[in-house]
């Protein structure tokens, strides 16, 4: 793969004739991609079948003349006003039952069929007219789904649709009564036209009620995508992708994901080291302030590799401050590179900065650019050029799978999100810390979906808090002569969200008997290493399987069954890092301890090396200087 640079430009913001000047300072920026169009749909149709593609026409050949090929948004997340207007009950409804209005972005209900089908209408006439234009490579729908927290709407549409759904699933109110438990606190229903949306109850509606809701609203989320590429495909062979985000679980973007080729996301790290709580709190976050959480991106790249079943781009790039993070730092100078190094070095075929020229105007005017407003070239034009300079020297990267990978499902997410019992009971955290604590141990890591059917020719395997085991799964597990780490919390649910009978997890020996959550000052010291915090499970043994780490007072906190082990404990970042290391090197892996802020990638033949402190660093005689990388040779 070789590696290339774009950058997302909104030629509607700016006169025509700027466009060629900035489509060749692109191309002498060594920029190959220009993403446009996926907000100007009130500058394509401004009233309904009355077009005007002309100006997009010329900004698509003044760009590919220059040299660069376009990705084409589909620009579904801004409809104009006349759609609201022809379709009044398109906008979402938040859980307080408030509309929410058009006046910014994303204003729309993915349960409503109406909008569903404009949208899909507009998507294949943009493709009729672009499908087969040389310069457009790449279809992009819509723009982050889920921004703005709207996977979720509590509309009229989504009633409606909701009890169509159950109805599907269930076939009859008696199934249903029964999946969810509903003699409980008398609930059941008679007609699927009688169940509500779970929302403005006096207190928690039942957790499998909310559970179907979300997996309806995820399925909502898939076939409003699938529509568009459906009403494309037919003018057009180009690839199709999404940009999704980060920190972002509301839709199985495994199940999007199908129907593209290519996944990408939207990589920010300094507004995400804001948005994202981790233990290590506030000093960490003034620590790393200007260059990010150290393993927040490649946790990112690594997730939506598997989700793009092996293809993935940085969509946006961040290139300067933002505006939208409770703090927005410039990085530190060298930064908007390493990011983007590191993305290459994840998988990224293409990274793309957000956006080539800052805009003086509307929301986002204090977010930054390549370019300034005034056109002068910004820092990270300067380390996007060094880059793309690099890249020509730096030939093909190849990547292989990684030998370490964690099970990613979205389904538990939206369990343990229902039913956290314990504030501090949060899905992504707890698999993100199991991964920093892999990575802290130099090992590279994929993700894989819960229905993975083999695990290939990785060595080690973890499950942490999937909420249902899945057949295809144990059959994988099944085939696997790796070591499997499993817990906390796995296996623990059946696929209705009710406790398992007989016990669960039934893994590595242990059947979990009583759960507690733990305060965020608590922490149970472990004999070896760290502690367990946050939860912590008591077991019972079975015949033939031994506990093999425990807490200081004695009580197990990893069994084991030959390769099997479950953790019965969330723990810290030490103490993972501890037992993984033991149970990498029973897999036969080797591993590293990363200095602080110090990362490796394998890129196949060479391997990233990065330094995302703000000082010097050294990895063995290496030396790193602050906010910088290297590349290694044939170190494996
Ligand atoms: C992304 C979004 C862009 C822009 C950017 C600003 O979430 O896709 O359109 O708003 O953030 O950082």
């Amino acid at each position: 793969m070789k590696p290339e640079l774009g950058v997302c430009y909104y030629p509607e913001h700016w006169p025509q004739d700027v466009w060629a000047e900035d489509a060749k300072r692109m191309v002498e920026t060594g920029l190959t991609w220009v993403r446009i169009g996926e907000f100007a749909w009130g500058k394509l149709e401004a009233k309904q079948g009355v077009y005007t593609w002309e100006w997009l026409d010329k900004a698509v050949k003044i760009l590919g003349d220059a040299g660069l090929k376009v990705v084409m948004g589909t620009p579904s997340a801004t409809p104009p006003k006349w759609v609201v207007n022809k379709y009044p009950d398109m906008l979402a409804v938040d859980e307080d039952g408030r509309e929410r209005k058009f006046g910014s972005r994303r204003h729309y209900c993915f349960s409503h069929l109406g909008f569903r089908a404009e949208a899909a209408r507009m998507a294949g006439d943009m493709a009729k007219r672009y499908g087969k234009n040389p310069y457009v490579q790449v279809w992009q729908i819509d723009n982050e789904y889920a921004c703005h927290d709207t996977t979720l709407s509590y509309s009229a549409a989504a009633r409606l649709g909701f009890q169509d759904w159950l109805a599907q699933k269930y076939q009859s109110p008696a199934a249903l009564n029964r999946a969810w438990g509903n003699v409980f606190w008398s609930m059941d229903c008679d007609d699927f036209a009688e169940i509500d949306l779970p929302n403005l109850t006096v207190t928690e509606p039942n957790p499998a009620h909310v559970l179907d809701f979300k997996n309806y609203s995820s399925d909502q989320v898939v076939a409003f995508n699938a529509a568009q590429v459906s009403a494309m495909r037919r003018y057009t062979d180009r690839d199709f992708v999404h940009n999704y985000m980060g920190i972002e679980t509301s839709f199985d973007h495994f199940k999007v994901g199908e129907d593209l080729e290519i996944a990408s996301w939207d990589s920010y790290p300094l507004g995400f080291l804001e948005r994202f709580e981790t233990n290590e709190g506030d000093d960490f976050k003034a620590k790393y302030a200007q260059q990010g959480n150290p393993d927040f991106q490649a946790f990112h790249h690594d997730l939506y590799r598997a989700v793009g079943r092996g293809r993935c781009w940085v969509m946006e790039q961040q290139p300067g401050p933002v505006n939208w993070g409770l703090y927005n730092p410039i990085p530190l100078d060298g930064m908007v590179k390493l990011w983007s190094m590191e993305a290459i070095a994840h998988g990224a075929e293409v990274v793309s900065y957000f956006r080539w020229r800052q805009a003086p105007f509307a929301q986002e005017q204090m977010h930054a650019g390549l370019l300034r407003f005034d056109r002068v070239n910004a820092q990270a034009q300067i380390e996007a050029k060094q880059l793309a300079d690099e890249l020509k020297n730096l030939g093909d990267i190849s990547h292989k799978t990684a030998q370490v990978a964690i099970v990613f499902d979205y389904k538990s997410a939206w369990a343990w999100d229902i039913q956290p019992q314990g504030a501090s009971f949060d899905y992504f955290k707890l698999v993100f810390e199991q991964y920093c604590a892999l990575r802290k141990l130099g090992l590279s890591v994929d993700f894989i979906p819960a229905n993975a059917t083999d695990f290939g020719n990785r060595k080690l395997v973890l499950i942490p808090a999937l909420m249902t085991w899945s057949e295809q799964l144990n059959k994988a597990i099944a085939d696997f002569d790796g070591v499997v780490i499993a817990g906390p919390r796995t296996g623990s649910k059946n696929a209705d969200m009710q406790i398992n009978q007989p016990l669960g997890p039934n893994f590595a020996g242990a059947k979990v008997s009583r759960v507690s959550s733990l305060r965020p000052n608590v922490k149970l010291p472990l004999k070896s290493a760290g502690n367990a915090i946050n939860w912590f499970e008591e077991i019972e043994l079975s015949q033939g399987a031994e506990a093999v780490e425990f807490t200081q007072d004695g009580a197990p906190i990893l069994t084991k069954t030959d390769q099997h082990y479950y953790l019965t404990a969330w723990l810290d970042v030490e103490a993972y890092a501890n037992i993984f290391e033991i149970l990498a090197k029973q897999a036969g892996l080797k591993t590293s301890l990363m200095p602080e802020g110090v990362r490796l990638r394998d890129m196949g033949t060479k391997q990233l090396l990065v330094n995302y402190n703000n000082c010097e660093a050294k990895f063995g005689d290496i030396h790193l200087a602050a906010a910088s990388y290297k590349i290694l040779e044939g170190l494996n």
